[in-house]
């Protein structure tokens, strides 16, 4: 008989919805208007949760779920979750470790080299006829410029990688140096902003809300641009718009946001910051991948197995 499982988010990769329907009961919250009615209905039937990385799941609904095995991220930040609660319900907890680290750290050297060249200003001055007529002030050079990464685990190690092959010298800041890479270890993260050209946050956000304000941002200085593609709370987002206001940074490229999908309206006007939707993994590989591994946390923790990703058990 088919298990039932608690689809928090839409799936955009039809072959990995269609084994989830061949496999479970899917039951797409999500699309509910409802959303109480429909666990009242539903609740004590779901087995498996599956919900991405930046909306986890809220522990008011895991409480409602009282039958509940696994809850599998669409994502590597387990931050959403409370895992101290999970752990305590022998729920496990898994993520899809590895599976998008090379899409994050590409759209993070993408979003820098996009501040520096301004690839969006050139493009909307190209859109809007206006070659020929005015002048685009020049860019900033990407190649060597010093980069300074906020937590150096997977993600934070990819981005070390590509900017190396750019001829930047890496500093790096993470809870202890690391001996085998060859990058700079600096423990203090203002010194970190105050070495580095751009500074690229790649760290969970559990215990390190609001770690970028506005003395780091003046640590990081007039010419200093940040990159965000981990999680909008690391950031201090008004202080960050003041720094972006006052001229006390040059420029962001940011992905993530405190209150997505909300953006703060003072940085929609600003032609130094690049935007995205939250879209580092979103690529059809990478969520392929990551939908794969979903359906193997959920058969493997479904069939009375640890999930070999999982965080809690
Ligand atoms: C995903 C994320 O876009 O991995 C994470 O933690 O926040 C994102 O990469 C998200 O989980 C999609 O479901």
């Amino acid at each position: 008989m088919k298990q039932d499982i608690l689809l928090l988010n839409p799936i955009l990769i039809p072959t990995i919805n269609d084994k989830l329907s061949e496999t479970y009961n899917v039951r797409r919250y999500y699309e509910q208007d409802d959303k109480d009615a429909y666990i009242r209905e539903f609740g004590s039937a779901i087995r498996g949760v599956v919900t991405g990385g930046h909306s986890g799941i809220k522990r008011s609904l895991m409480e409602k779920l009282p039958g509940l095995k696994v809850i599998a991220v669409n994502g590597v930040g387990i931050d959403a979750v409370d895992i101290e609660y999970a752990r305590s319900r022998g729920i496990h907890v898994t993520a899809t470790v590895g599976a998008l680290t090379d899409d994050v750290a590409d759209l993070a050297i993408g979003l820098l080299i996009a501040v520096c060249r301004g690839l969006c200003t050139g493009d909307r001055y190209v859109r809007d006829g206006q070659w020929g007529i005015s002048e685009l002030p020049l860019a900033r050079k990407f190649s060597g410029m010093r980069v300074g990464i906020v937590g150096l685990g997977r993600i934070g190690r990819a981005i070390a990688t590509r900017a190396a092959v750019f001829g930047c010298p890496i500093r790096y800041t993470d809870l202890h140096p690391m001996a085998d890479v060859p990058y700079t270890f600096v423990a203090d993260l203002k010194q970190l902003a105050s070495e580095s050209d751009a500074l690229m946050l790649a760290a969970a956000a559990d215990k390190a809300e609001g770690i970028i304000n506005a003395a780091v941002l003046d640590a990081l200085g007039k010419k200093g641009i940040l990159v965000d593609v981990a999680r909008g709370r690391l950031v201090n987002e008004q202080d960050l718009v003041q720094a972006l206001q006052t001229g006390r940074i040059a420029g962001a490229g940011l992905d993530v946001f405190v209150d997505e999908p909300r953006v703060p309206t003072a940085l929609l006007g600003m032609h130094n910051v690049v935007l995205q939707p939250h879209r580092a993994s979103a690529t059809v590989e990478t969520r392929t991948a990551m939908g794969e591994m979903v359906l193997t946390s959920l058969a493997q923790a479904l069939a009375g197995h640890r999930p070999a990703t999982s965080v809690t058990t």
